[in-house]
Formats: structure tokens, C-alpha cells, sequence
């Protein structure tokens, strides 16, 4: 089965084709971070409109690149949310409307599902059922995977998201947009020990996360000490530890819990080095394995909704002639 994925939730759009017999036969993104970099954040309108000019170029370069008519597909799926409403509408508006016109089935995948079915994607993937834990820019989710479709959230951010948390500490350091990959460059200048930030809500039961206090602590934290480049790095050091920290505590946790032994990481975040290091001397220590995308799909991309895609068609699943972004969607209510 031969499935076109498109990806326009937010500020990258990205296309690819995935055949379940011979795996991804092609894929192509653009980032649209030099269009917002100097708002210093995503311009949901700016966005929107970029996804417009690029989409339908990127979706004749794919097909072309892996020599494939769209005649030779099996149905098209596209990220119908959750994300901002403008840029999702113009991968739901025509992933609904060429599967419409090329006679196939549609399917709606919900982002998420797409970052956590990523790993999947890789040489060495895991096996259902797993423990995920999704890091973007707009989720911090504890998700128990039994089986494709068969989620349990078992916790999440009250508040930031970690990669909203790098953002905005990145920002505060004077850091370009989007910081995550410059904060964690920045942290490997950074002196170990020199400023502690707090692990939050990792003192209490439970499994959900609050990232917002580490920003007004990294705020305090500049405010208090001379504004030079080592004490900025210090500081990006200390919160690189503290989000990170936080993280393993809780995925551990989770594994006590649920007795699993597969942990997956997967969204933006889970591209960040110090992340993959200590997750994977964490599961090694509790005797399991630990599974990420390869970097380029850790953030958002076409080949993780074009898998997603072809997972739920097989399940005999598409979306009807009728179409809806959803902006706000959860990821255990979408059946
Ligand atoms: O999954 P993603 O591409 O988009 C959303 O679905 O939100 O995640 C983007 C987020 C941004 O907040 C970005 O700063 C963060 O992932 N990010 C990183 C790294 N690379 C991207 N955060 C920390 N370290 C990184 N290396
Ligand atoms: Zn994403």
C-alpha cells in the first residue's frame, strides 16, 4: 500500500510517500523558521499562507523523485490537528480534495500519533506495546502504547511544553528561534554545577510535568548575575539539566508503574543530545531499550503522517467526503 503524507500543522511542510512493502520511497520538507525568525516566534498567518505556496511543489517533487503517478496510490493522509487552524486547514483542504479527485481514500491523522509512531519508521523499531514519551513544542506527554490506536495518557504538561520551555528560556538568552538546538549547544559551554534549577513536580506521585516556573527561574537567574557569555551559558547548562532530569524521572517512573521495559521518545525535543544520553543510560540501567527517530523526524515531518497514514487505512479507517481541522484535539479521543 502506497500512502502520500502531508504535514502543515505549523511551521514546516512536509511531504512524503510510504510504501508498506518497501518502506519510505521519498520525502521533502520545508522550514519556514527564516520567515519567522525575526518575530521571534510563528506568525500563524505567515504560516498559513507559506503552506499554501509550498505543498503542491513539494507533492510533484516527491511523487517524482520516487517515479510515482499518483495513479499508483492508495490514499492520501494529512495532519488534521492538533496545531494552528490556518495551517492545518491547507493539508486537510487538499489532502481531502485530491484524494477526492484521484479516487482514494483519505485519512485524518492526528500530529501526535505521527510523532509517536515515528520511531517505527527506523531499521530498528520497537515492538507494541511501549512507553512514549512525546517532547514538541506543544506537548509533554506520557503516552502507554499497546498497540497502534490503543493509547493511554498517563501524564502531561499542566502548563509549557518542554520545547515551549526551551523556546522561551532560549529567547530570554537571546537565542534565536526556534532555541531548542541552540540551547543545547549553549549548555555544552555551560559549567556543571555552577546554578541549580529546581526538577518541578518530581517530589510528588504522579506522572505530569510544569515547565513554565524554569523560564521565570532562568529569568531570576539573569537578573541576579553579570549579563556575560559564560554565566548565560551556566545558565542554559542548569536548565538543559533540570528539563532533562525531569523527564527521565518521570519516564522511570512510568516503567516502575507499568511494568514496561520499551521506552520511545519522539517530537522535538527528543532530538536534543543531552535528552538521548541520559534516557538511555536510564533504561539500561532498569534493563530495557530505548528507541528514537532518526533526528530529521524527531521534529515535525511527512514521513511519520504518511506511516500514521497507512497504519489506520489498513485498519480500515478514512476520513468521510466532509473535512474538519481540529486545532485543539486529544490524542486518546480521536476514535
Ligand atoms: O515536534 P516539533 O518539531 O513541533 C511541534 O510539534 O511542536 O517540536 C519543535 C520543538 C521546538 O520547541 C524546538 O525548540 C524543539 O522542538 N527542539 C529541541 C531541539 N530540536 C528541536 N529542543 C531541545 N533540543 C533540541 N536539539
Ligand atoms: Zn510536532
Amino acid at each position: 500500500m502506497k500512502v502520500l503524507g502531508i504535514e502543515t500543522s505549523c511551521d514546516e511542510t512536509g511531504i512524503a510517500l510510504y510504501d508498506s512493502e518497501r518502506g519510505l520511497l521519498g520525502e521533502a520538507l520545508h522550514s519556514q523558521v527564516e520567515l519567522h525568525q525575526r518575530y521571534g516566534g510563528v506568525v500563524p498567518e505567515l504560516a498559513s499562507r507559506d503552506h499554501v505556496r509550498r505543498v503542491i511543489p513539494l507533492i510533484d517533487q516527491v511523487l517524482s523523485s520516487a517515479d510515482c503517478h499518483a495513479e499508483y496510490l492508495d490514499g492520501v493522509a494529512y495532519t488534521a490537528g492538533p496545531g494552528l487552524v490556518g495551517a492545518l486547514l491547507v493539508g486537510t483542504a487538499l489532502g481531502r480534495s485530491l484524494a477526492f479527485a484521484w479516487g482514494i481514500p483519505a485519512v485524518a491523522v492526528h500530529h501526535m500519533e505521527g510523532h509517536l509512531l515515528a520511531p517505527m519508521l527506523e531499521e530498528e523499531a520497537p515492538t507494541f506495546p511501549f512507553l512514549a514519551l512525546l517532547v514538541s513544542g506543544g506537548h509533554t506527554q506520557l503516552v502507554q502504547v499497546n498497540a497502534p490506536g490503543d493509547y493511554v495518557l498517563l501524564g502531561e504538561s499542566l502548563d509549557d511544553a518542554a520545547g515551549e520551555a526551551f523556546d522561551k528560556t532560549a529567547k530570554l538568552l537571546g537565542l534565536g528561534y526556534p532555541g531548542g538546538a541552540a540551547m543545547s549547544a549553549l549548555a555544552e559551554q555551560g559549567e556543571a554545577g555552577r546554578f541549580r534549577f529546581p526538577r518541578p513536580m518530581t517530589d510528588r506521585p504522579g506522572l505530569d510535568f510544569s515547565f513554565s516556573g524554569l523560564k521565570t527561574h532562568a529569568l531570576t537567574t539573569v537578573r541576579e548575575h553579570a549579563d556575560d557569555e559564560q554565566t548565560r551559558a551556566d545558565i542554559a547548562r542548569a536548565f538543559v539539566e533540570a528539563v532533562v532530569d525531569t523527564l527521565i524521572i518521570k519516564c522511570r517512573r512510568a516503567m516502575e508503574q507499568n511494568g514496561l521495559r520499551t521506552l520511545i521518545a519522539a517530537g522535538g525535543v527528543s532530538a536534543n543530545k543531552q535528552l538521548r544520553a541520559g534516557l538511555q543510560e536510564m533504561v539500561r540501567d532498569a534493563g530495557g531499550r530505548v528507541y528514537f527517530p532518526r533526528p530529521a523526524f524527531c521534529t515535525d515531518n511527512g514521513a511519520m503522517i504518511a506511516y500514521a497514514g497507512y497504519l489506520r487505512l489498513a485498519a480500515g479507517q478514512h476520513a468521510p467526503l466532509g473535512f474538519a481541522a481540529h486545532p485543539r484535539w486529544s490524542l486518546t479521543s480521536q476514535n
